[in-house]
Formats: C-alpha cells, structure tokens, sequence
C-alpha cells in the first residue's frame, strides 16, 4: 500500500464509523424526531473540540450470528471534548448500532473515558439512548454494567456525572444513570423503567403505558428521578451547558467565578413589602430568588417535584451558589418526605463540590399525619438535618418569615454550623406558630370560659403575648442565634458581602470512614 492508499484507507475507516448502523437507521432515528448520538455530541460541545476515542472497536462476539454483524463504534461514541473551553469527558449511545444495547466492548469504552475523567478531574456525560444489555453476549453485558455502576460510584463527589435520557433507558440499565448527580430527560422519546409494561402487566396485572411508567412526566414530578425536563433534546443539551456553569470540574476545585454586570449594591425595595401582611398568605419565593441573584438567573433543579421546597443554582456576583427555599406557594412551605429528600440531596451535592448554600426560610413545620409518618418522615426529614449539619461549605440562612419548630433546626440553622444567620423584620422564630401555642398552654382556661365575646378576648390577649415574645426575629437575636436582622431590600448585597467573608472558610468533620446517612 502506498502512503495515499494508507491514509485514504484511515478516511474510509473513520467515514465507516460515522455513518453508525447505516443510512436507514438513522433516517429512523430522524423520523423519530431523535438525533443521532454524534449529532448530540456536536450540539452539546464547544464547535470542534471533540477528540474521539476508540472509533475502531468492534465487539468480538460471535454467537447469534453477530460474527457477521460488525459495526465500528459498537454502538457507543466516546471520547472529550470542551463547554465554554473547559474540558469534559461523554460517552453517547448510538441507538443505530444495535439499538445503543450495551456489550462488553462498549462497556470498556464508556469505563475507559470515565477512568481518564478521573485522572484529569473532569465531568463526564452520558447520553443514554439504547435497548439496554446486547441480549446475545449475557452475563458479559451484566458485567459491563457492573463495571460501569463501580466507576459511577468511585466518581461520586470527585467529578460531577451529568446523565440525559434520549431514548430508551430500561432494567438495570438505569442505575448508571441513577448513581449521577443529574438526570436530564427530554419530553420526546425518553422513558426509564426497571421493568417495562409488559412485565407490570404480567406480574401484576397492571395495564399501564410506557409513557404512563416512566416518561418524562412521571420521573419530574411523581418519582423525582429527573432533575431536569427539557422540551427536546436540543434545549436538554443547552441546558447541560448552563448547568456546568455552576460547578467545578472536581471537588478539589472551586466553582468557576465569572464577571458579574450586575451592581452588588442593586436594592430592591420590592423586597420590603413582599411578605403578606396575614401570616398564612401566601406568596411566591421564586420571585424573592429571582430579585436578589445576578441577571436574575435562576437554574432551578427538579422544578415540578415537590414544590413546596426550591433547589437551584444562581450567582451572586458571579460567585456560583445553590439555593434551598421553602415555597409558601405550595402547601405553605411545609416540610414533608418529598421535599426533605429532594433538598438533602441538592445539599450534599453542594457540599461535595464546593458550592456555598443560600438558604431561604420560611417554614410552618413538618406535614403532620399517618401518611408521612407511615412514609418514614422521621427518616426522610433526618436526611435532610444530616446534610446540612454535615455541609462544610459557606452556609448562609435568611429567615424570611415563619422558621418554627424542629423545621427550625433543620433549615440551616446557627446550630447546624450556619454561618452567617440573617433574618428580615418579617421572621417569625418559634416552636410553634401562635394559634397552636395558645391551644396548648391556655386550652383548659379557654374551654373554662362560657361567654364567647370573653374567650376570643382572652385568646387575642393571649396571642399577643406570644407574639410580641416570638414571632419576632429578635428573640432569637438577642441569643446570637440571628447575626443580623436586615431590610429586605439590602439582601443581594448583604449576601454578597456574606459570600466574600467567607470564601475563604475551612471546616472539617471528623475523620472516618463515611458517615452513615439516615437512608
Ligand atoms: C440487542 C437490540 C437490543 C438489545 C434493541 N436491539 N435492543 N439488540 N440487544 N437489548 C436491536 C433490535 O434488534 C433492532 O435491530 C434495533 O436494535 C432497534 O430495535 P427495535 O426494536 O427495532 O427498535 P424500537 O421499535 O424503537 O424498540 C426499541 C426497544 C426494543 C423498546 C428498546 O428494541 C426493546 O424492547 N429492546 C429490548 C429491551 C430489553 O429488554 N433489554 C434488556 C433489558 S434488561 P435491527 O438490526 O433490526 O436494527 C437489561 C439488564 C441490564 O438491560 C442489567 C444491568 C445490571
């Protein structure tokens, strides 16, 4: 061969690889609305950067007649690439190639990019779009994913792992997905399930659709599963790219500091007459977020699950933070199972990768009754206690309103090793809001009085007690409990100013082995 002919041979090869499982699978693809894995690759780097590994690798089996099937890739395109110049390491199923199933070959090809990304300390992405374990190479498919569920655990709060659902991901397929920080799903074509319908219908009789089990709308709002819903792949990709603006590229690292063209001083007089003049009225602290970070940008995570609590990242001058806020808009801010899990876990994922936690309070307690108390609310309200108690990041808590009972303790407390405790004129610091608190110390007084104009007397007189004594900010305050009480329309830049004292704080918790999470 000559020296043209080698190279001419290295272009077909590669031309080969990118044509996947041939041109009538992807115009399938396509019909499907769905991208090829190489096209979300494309969209979702900085143009040019991407550097494919293993492009040659076919599988070696050659049973089921797959001696005569080979395709370059073996249907998983790997390698890195940059967003916003910083490298990263994906791995995108190629539904063309056998249907993305994942084989041995393509399990060391995913394992060999997430080995790299944690030698060079980087993010690594996946975009699972396959039938799950290749059916015709076994148990050397089920080790596969074994091997890939390790890594997903040794990189677990060294590297951020990012996950998106383009398609198909069933069986124990999920767990790789599982094991990440983040699982985006797009409203097209996705779908997770550890069982399909068929074998609902045939274990239990339940006649469900795929869409009904485990579609994009069942893991954003019902399970939790997903974090992120994007209308369609590209938004989910763009979406990715946003996301990694808030974090690190490891643990070691700190999350990236950008130019802020916002003022820091920027007051928002808004702030001072949004909390309801009646106590149990609601209003929205999504607008309090929105009003206090950088451009008002705010990157919420797992938006229609359990929304009486808010999760996301923002800037405050360009610093990168994740924001826990109880939402009076939805079940009035109440602590229940869903919310203790969703934030606990948003938490120690700050906490692992560096991130200061803005906390905003305003919490009426925990939802009382048999259902949660069946659900283990004990356990799940524990998780989220533990989180905050174990973060050793900047920890910053604003009590906007109603901080009462053990939600008290729970929500970034001073006690909880908060670091800097503001709270607005509005806060309302108690074990319990008035009206329980009466009925409990002056009940058997109450029901003692007859005259009905004499006993609400006696319950105004008594409510006052208890709330010019509590559902202040002051007694707390005059504990240290509160650093400072601050006018709502300062909070930015006291924020702020909060994030630069402290950017510079150490903690640590004793040594051991892991801690052991109430799970
Ligand atoms: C080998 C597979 C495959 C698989 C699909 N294909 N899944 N090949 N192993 N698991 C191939 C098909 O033969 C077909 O090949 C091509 O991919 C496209 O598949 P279609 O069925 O034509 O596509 P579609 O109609 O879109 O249906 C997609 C699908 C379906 C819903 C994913 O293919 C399916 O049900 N597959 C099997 C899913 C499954 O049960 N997987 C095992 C799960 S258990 P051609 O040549 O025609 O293009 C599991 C355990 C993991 O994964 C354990 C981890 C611990």
């Amino acid at each position: 061969m000559t020296i043209e002919d080698n190279i001419q041979h290295l272009l077909d090869k590669r031309e080969e690889a990118k044509q996947g499982g041939g041109e009538k699978r992807i115009e399938s693809q396509h019909r499907k609305g769905k991208y090829t894995a190489r096209e979300r690759i494309e969209m979702l780097l900085d143009e040019g950067s991407f550097e494919e590994f293993d492009m040659f690798v076919t599988h070696h089996s050659t049973e089921f007649g797959l001696d005569r099937q080979r395709y370059l890739t073996d249907g998983v395109v790997t390698g890195h690439g940059t967003i916003d110049g910083r490298v990263v390491y994906i791995y995108a199923q190629d539904f063309t190639i056998f249907g993305g199933s994942l084989s041995e070959t393509f399990a060391q090809k995913i394992c060999k990019v997430m080995d790299q990304a944690m030698k060079v300390g980087a993010p690594v992405i996946g975009i699972n779009d396959s039938g799950g374990a290749r059916i015709q190479e076994g148990v050397k498919s089920l080790a596969g994913y074994a091997e890939i569920f390790q890594r997903n655990i040794m990189a677990s709060g060294v590297i951020p792992q990012i996950s998106a659902i383009f398609g198909p991901c069933a069986g124990g397929a999920v767990y790789s997905p599982a094991l990440t920080d983040f699982i985006l799903m797009s409203k097209e074509n996705s779908y997770m399930f550890v069982t399909g319908p068929k074998v609902a219908k045939t274990v239990t009789g339940e006649d469900i659709s795929t869409e009904e089990l485990g579609g994009p709308d069942v893991h954003g709002k019902k399970s939790g599963v997903a974090h992120f819903i994007a209308e369609d792949e590209k938004e989910g990709l763009l979406l990715i790219r946003k996301l990694l603006e808030y974090l690190p590229q490891n643990n070691l690292e700190d999350p990236p500091v950008t130019e802020c063209g916002d003022p820091i001083v920027r007051k928002e007089d808004v702030l001072n007459e949004i909390i309801p003049a009646e106590p149990n009225q609601p209003y929205d602290v999504k607008d309090i977020i929105h009003s206090v970070v950088d451009c008002n940008e705010f990157l919420e995570v797992q938006r229609h699950y359990a929304q009486n609590i808010i999760t996301g990242f923002a800037k405050f001058n360009g610093i990168p933070v994740g924001i826990v806020a109880n939402q009076p808009n939805f079940l009035a801010g109440v602590l229940d199972i869903n919310a203790s899990r969703k934030a606990a876990r948003f938490v120690r994922f700050c906490d692992a990768f560096n991130i200061p936690i803005v906390t905003l309070v305003d919490v009426p307690g925990f939802l009382p009754g048999s259902g949660q108390e069946y659900g283990g609310i004990i356990i799940h309200g524990a998780k989220l206690l533990f989180a905050y108690g174990e973060a050793t990041v900047p920890k910053i808590t604003i009590t906007l309103r109603k901080s009462y009972g053990g939600a008290h303790d729970v929500m970034g407390s001073k006690q909880l090793r908060g670091d800097i405790n503001y709270a607005w004129p509005s806060a309302e610091i108690a074990v319990m809001g008035p009206e329980g608190a009466i009925e409990i110390l002056h009940g058997k007084s109450i029901k003692g009085i007859e005259d009905e104009e004499e006993r609400i007397e006696f319950i105004k007189e008594k409510e006052k007690e208890y709330k010019d004594k509590f559902t202040n900010p002051y007694e707390a305050a005059s504990y240290g409990y509160i650093d400072d009480v601050i006018e709502p329309r300062n909070t930015r830049f006291r924020v702020i100013r909060a994030l630069q004292a402290l950017a510079s704080k150490k903690d640590t918790n004793p040594l051991k082995k892991h801690s052991n999470i109430p799970l």
